[in-house]
This record gives C-alpha cells, sequence and structure tokens, in this order.
C-alpha cells in the first residue's frame, strides 16, 4: 500500500508525520472519507465542497489548488489499486513548536491520503442482517457540522456501542432528540411511508450520503422531513437506518433494547441501499 504524504507517495508502513503536528498535539486539523466504487471517487465534487469548507470554517489555509486535490485523489486509488473502498483525506494546520494558537504563515498545512479496499460482499451481508444501536448523551462541542478529527466523543461512544453488542451509537441531546450518529447520520421511517432526518444545523455533520438519499427519495416520490426525532419516537418507528460513505445506507433493527419492526431490514432501507448509486455522482 501507497500513501500520500505532503508531495510524496510513499509505502503505508512508513507513512509518518511529524509529532509537532498540530492534528497530533491539538485535533487542529479535518478531514474527508470517500467512498470508491469501481475504482470510481463517489461524490467526488460534494466531498472536496465539505473540505473546502471545513477548512474555510477554522482558518486553514487551502492546501492545493482543487485540480491538484483531484489529481492525488485519483493517483492515490490507482497506486493502491483500489476498486471498492474507501479514500482518506486529512488535512492539519501543519507543524509547528506547541503553542494554542495558530502559527504564522510560513507553516504550510499538513496534507495525507490514504486508500484501502474494503469488500462490497461484506457490506451487502451486513446490510442483510441490519445492526444495533445503542443510545447516549450528546456531549461533543457545539460545531459538529465541521468535520474535524477532534472525534474523542465519537470514538468513546462507539466504543461503548461495541461493548453493548452494538455497531454505532445515537447521540441525544438534553431534550431527548437524536443529533446523529458517531459516524453516521441517523434516519427514521414513520408508520406513513415519511422519511424523517434531522435538519443539517451546527447539531450534525451534513452527511454527503444523507444528501443523496434526499435526492433519491424524492425521485421514488418518498416524502423526507427534515426535523428532529426523539428515541421514543425513533423506538417506535416502522423502520430506521443510518447513512454515511461508508456504510451507504444501512438499517437499523435495535435501537438500545427495543427492536424495530420485525428485527429484520424494512423494504424502505433496502430500496434506498439498492438505488443510492443511482443518485451518486
Ligand atoms: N463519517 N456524521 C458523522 C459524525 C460522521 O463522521 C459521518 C461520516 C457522517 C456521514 O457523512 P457522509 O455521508 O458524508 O459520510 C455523519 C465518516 C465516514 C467516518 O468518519 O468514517
Amino acid at each position: 500500500r501507497v500513501a500520500y504524504v505532503n508531495g510524496r507517495y510513499v509505502p503505508h508502513s512508513q507513512a509518518a508525520v511529524h509529532i509537532e503536528d498540530r492534528g497530533y498535539q491539538f485535533a487542529d486539523g479535518v478531514y474527508e472519507v470517500c467512498e470508491i466504487l469501481k475504482g470510481q471517487i463517489v461524490d467526488l465534487t460534494a466531498h472536496l465542497d465539505r473540505l473546502d469548507r471545513s477548512l474555510d470554517e477554522l482558518s486553514i489555509r487551502h492546501p492545493m489548488t482543487r485540480v491538484a486535490f483531484v489529481t492525488v485523489m485519483k493517483e492515490v486509488v490507482a497506486r493502491n489499486r483500489v476498486r471498492d473502498g474507501l479514500l482518506y483525506i486529512q488535512v492539519t494546520r501543519g507543524v509547528a513548536r506547541r503553542d494554542h494558537v495558530f502559527p504564522g504563515p510560513e507553516v504550510a498545512p499538513s496534507v495525507i491520503m490514504s486508500a484501502k479496499s474494503v469488500s462490497i460482499e461484506k457490506g451487502l451481508k451486513a446490510a442483510e442482517k441490519g445492526m444495533s444501536v445503542i443510545t447516549t448523551p450528546e456531549n461533543r462541542w457545539d460545531r459538529v457540522d465541521i468535520k474535524t478529527v477532534g472525534l474523542l466523543p465519537n470514538v468513546l461512544a462507539k466504543q461503548k456501542a461495541k461493548e453493548a453488542g452494538a455497531k454505532e451509537a445515537w447521540f441525544v441531546d438534553k431534550d431527548g432528540y437524536v443529533t446523529e450518529g458517531g459516524s453516521t447520520n441517523a434516519w427514521i421511517v414513520l408508520n406513513d411511508g415519511k422519511l424523517v432526518t434531522r435538519p443539517a444545523d451546527h447539531g450534525i455533520l451534513r452527511g454527503i450520503t444523507r444528501s443523496v438519499v434526499m435526492k433519491l427519495a424524492e425521485k421514488h416520490g418518498i416524502s423526507v422531513e427534515e426535523r428532529a426525532f426523539t428515541v421514543e419516537e425513533s423506538k417506535s418507528a416502522r423502520e430506521a437506518f443510518v447513512t454515511s460513505a461508508s456504510l451507504v445506507v444501512m438499517p437499523v433493527v435495535k435501537i438500545d433494547d427495543q427492536v424495530i419492526g420485525d428485527g429484520t431490514p424494512g423494504p424502505v432501507a433496502i430500496e434506498l441501499r439498492k438505488t443510492f448509486h443511482e443518485a451518486a455522482e
């Protein structure tokens, strides 16, 4: 495997950044995860738009032009011979002697990229079974719309889920409303067939997969209500599912101890998963 590190392609096993990198010391950086399907980067433009926005929100200089970004992304996919898998991009504020305030303009942002293959069959198998989620109190900061590498609450929540025999944790705000998963957006299907997902304010990440599913639902004549839903409402929903670049559309069959529907993936989630790449770019 090969990774891209600050202008060079290096063996993955030797790909390293400096100990004074601000991503390492302060989580002062942002990232993107893109799906790779048949050698193509899915929704590439949307991911680069969101990366630009994350950088702007944190006043991190854009490390290179859009054209250069696309060239390196494709090169990393090609050099790793990935047909189906995931591409990871991370940009941090760069390497500078430890000091909380921003370094001067002489410090260039750090850019790394890597790609790995992921088995399509495994994803299909997982989707046929569906997954369990737990709920956990929201304890992140109030700008989770910025895709920063500061993911400690997400790490702890997902570990808690794993220890409970679940795959994902849904964060729940102080009013009892689900915000999103540790690395996914959360959805429910009402008894009348409508989809519900939380509005993309500062309280969730505006998922690219989420946006595509909204378009797809419209195409299928399914209405989407962009509003917050409570844990209670989700537990009595007809279906539930999550979306992300890595899981695409993944049915949820259990929330805490409550089985959803008949405990198997629902037809809406299955259909959205099957047709997802019709709507993606
Ligand atoms: N996670 N919410 C959170 C907190 C996320 O980390 C992600 C993505 C999403 C879904 O966004 P998208 O549809 O653009 O992937 C929602 C990536 C895949 C990750 O951290 O691995």
